[in-house]
Formats: structure tokens, sequence, C-alpha cells
């Protein structure tokens, strides 16, 4: 008998913390690593959320939390969708945890049978393709390509569509693509949904502040997608609160009351100061954190302008997260520095080793043409890393 389980041993590591350790490991030997791997700002928690966290200390917020998260923090959620996403939730249909991820996980476990396909737009977030499987379901990939802007057509949709559908995933603004879905698209999506009525969406929309096109909309808002489709949100990115822990969902109560039942018997109660914290997050209006979004925004176009006077990266422009995916797919089959390129892995690696810069390859996130570099690095490592890029593949 084997100690670990099929489950376990079939699940791929999660590309983006394995390359962070990899990064690690350099270090330690005394590499001089510029990180544009990880998927977390490089800004601190505001102090007023800080506060907040502090004198739930000093009230003494110590004990087990309500399941599916405080009152007064479902109360500060229904809000932030009514204000933010003109989205109407009740208590019940909400339930907080321990990040987006979990949130994730929890519909993966309560809304998956064996054999229910997924379908995931690519270049899709790293985690979703595991959770499907860890659950016994079969991961559709729709490609697509910068042509689209990395975005799903209609006419893909209506392709991926088989009798054992359950649901489709995507995140907007997008890991890793930074693709945002406007509201004709998605509205054109739902057009094609509307002919297949048992299928779920799950709207993974933790970028959404975190958006340069000025627009944000939910598949929610639709009227006609709202008792199907199930909003997940949290505050790691846009508050840079990513080891605070806290995500949430808005959806169907059904669903939301499966994902409670769920998070009962795996975590309980998501940390309660975290919780409390967030509350203030999102009481306060988002335009506190915008000096954040702002500097992302020019990193990005920084990035962009860098990458332009590269040979071989080829970009879409992208319009949130703080993310560029470009294809580098110009240098497979060619020898740099000795090193043969065949994919967007040995190029990943080949940037660590030799520009000591470390990126992600893109097949994590199922495109294996692109790299991800996250531009949450201040402007002059962006501008170091680049510099150093340029010199290695030139
Ligand atoms: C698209 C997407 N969804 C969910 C998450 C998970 O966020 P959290 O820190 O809330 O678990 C991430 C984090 O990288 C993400 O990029």
């Amino acid at each position: 008998m084997n100690l670990l389980s099929d489950r376990i041993v079939n699940m791929s590591t999660s590309a983006t913390l394995a390359m962070a350790a990899k990064a690690r490991e350099l270090r330690a030997e005394g590499k001089d690593i510029i990180g544009l791997s990880l998927g977390e700002p490089d800004f601190n928690t505001p102090d007023y959320i800080k506060d907040a966290a502090i004198q739930a200390i000093h009230d003494n917020y110590s004990s087990y939390t309500p399941v599916d998260g405080y009152v007064e923090l479902k109360d500060a959620i229904i809000n932030k969708f009514k204000r933010d996403n003109s989205l109407k939730y009740t208590h019940s249909q909400i339930v907080v945890s321990t990040g987006a991820k979990q949130s994730l996980a929890n519909l993966a476990a309560v809304l998956i049978n064996k054999g229910d396909e997924v379908i995931l737009p690519c270049p899709y977030w790293v985690s979703y393709a595991d959770l499907v499987k860890l659950n016994d379901g079969v991961p559709v990939e729709v490609p697509t390509t910068i042509a689209t802007d990395f975005k799903m057509t209609p006419e893909q949709l209506e392709a991926a569509i088989t009798p054992n559908t359950k649901m489709l995933w995507y995140s907007s603004p997008c890991n890793p693509s930074g693709s945002v879905y406007s509201k004709e698209e998605l509205r054109a999506l739902a057009d094609v949904l509307q002919k297949h009525p048992n299928i779920i969406v799950v709207s993974d929309e933790i970028y959404e502040h975190i958006n340069f096109s000025g627009e944000h909309s939910s598949m929610a808002e639709f009227e006609d997608m709202y008792e199907r489709t199930v909003t997940v949100n949290g505050v790691s990115k846009a508050f840079a609160m990513t080891g605070w822990r806290i995500g949430y969902i808005g959806g169907p109560e059904k669903i939301a009351r499966a994902c409670n039942k769920m998070q009962g018997q795996i975590t309980s109660g998501a940390n309660s100061i975290a919780q409390r914290a967030v509350i203030t997050a999102l009481i306060e209006p988002p335009s506190r954190v915008q000096f954040m979004i702002d500097e992302f925004k020019i990193r990005r176009d920084l990035v962009l302008d860098l990458l332009n006077d590269i040979e071989g990266f080829k970009t879409n422009i992208p319009e949130g997260a703080f993310y560029v995916f470009p294809n580098v797919s110009y240098y497979f089959g060619k020898t740099l520095k000795g090193k043969t390129i065949n994919n967007a892995s040995d190029f990943s690696l080949f940037l660590l080793e030799e520009a000591l810069v470390a990126t992600v390859d893109g097949g994590a996130f199922g495109n294996p043409d692109c790299i991800r570099i996250s531009y949450a690095a201040s402007q002059d490592q962006i501008k170091e890393a680049l510099t150093r890029i340029k010199i290695a593949v030139s």
C-alpha cells in the first residue's frame, strides 16, 4: 500500500510557489535574484486597517467566529457588493473564508461530482485546474491568444459545452493575463449560457479594484445570471493583505450553505482579528487604496515600454491585476548561452539562471507559449530586471 494518496501524488505543485522556492535557494547561494514571480503587492497593509486589527486584539476578539463569518463583516460585504457591483445579497448568501483560495476550494468540493466538466478559459489562475481535478472533475481548457486579448469568445464557449459541463470558472481582471471582460463581452457569454441553464458560473473578482480600464463588471449583475453565479472576492490584492487570509463569496443560498457546511468540517470560521480588520477595509471607500492602483498602472506602462524594446516578447495590454503575460515562443528552438530553449519552462529557467530574474512558466496557467511577469515590484527593480533580461537574450 502506498503511503501517500493518489490524490496528492497526482496534484501539481503550485508553480508560483515552486519558482519562489527556487529563487530563495539561489538567493541563499548569494545570487542577487530579482523576484517578478509572486502574486502579491509589495505594499504594506494600510495603517487604518492595521489599527482596526490592533483594536480588535484589545477588544478580545479571540474566540471562534461563526463558520461563515462575523455578522458585522457580512454586513460590510453586503454593502460592498451593493456599492461597487450593484449586487444584492442577504446574509445567508455570504460565506467568509480563509482567503479566496479557500472560497474556490469550497466551491469545487460542494459543486463537482466525478466526471463533471469545468470550462477554464486559458490562461487561468494556477489553482483552478488542480482544484477541479482534486474533486474528480475534468478541467476543459479553452485556449485564447493575444489576438482576442486572451479572452474567450462566445463561439469558443459554445464549442466547449457538453452535456457534462457543470461550471465555467474565470477571473476578471485575469491572473495571469490582466485581461478585463467588458460588460458587453460578459453579456455575450451569458447569452450562450442562456441555452444551458444548468451551468454554474464562478466569477473570481479578486483583482476588481486593480483595474485600469475604468470599468468592472460582474456576471451576477445580469438578472438572468444572478441565480447561478457565484461571485468570489477577497482583500489580498487591492488592500495588500495577502497574509491576513480573508476571502468571501456571494451567491445562491443553496451553494453558500453548502460551502458553510464544508468549511464547518474543515477549518471553521476564518481568523477573528483579520475579519475585524476587513470590516474596516470594506467599509472605507476604495479610494483609500487608489494610490496603490495608480502606482501599479505606472509600473504596467513601464514594463510594457521596456518589453517593447526586447526582441521576441509579444504582449497584450493588460487592463488589470499586476501581471504581464508575454508570448515568448519566438525563442523556442533557439540556443541562448549554450542552453536550448524548447518551451516557456526552459525560458523561465534560463531567465532565472542567466538574468537572475524570477518569472513563472505560462504552462502552469494553461498557456505554454507565455511567461508571467509580475510587476508587484519597485520601478527600480523592474528597470533592472528588464535590462538584465534584454542583455541575457541578446
Ligand atoms: C485569480 C486569483 N484568485 C484567487 C486568489 C487567491 O487569493 P487569496 O489570497 O484570497 O487566497 C489569487 C491569488 O493569487 C488569484 O490570483
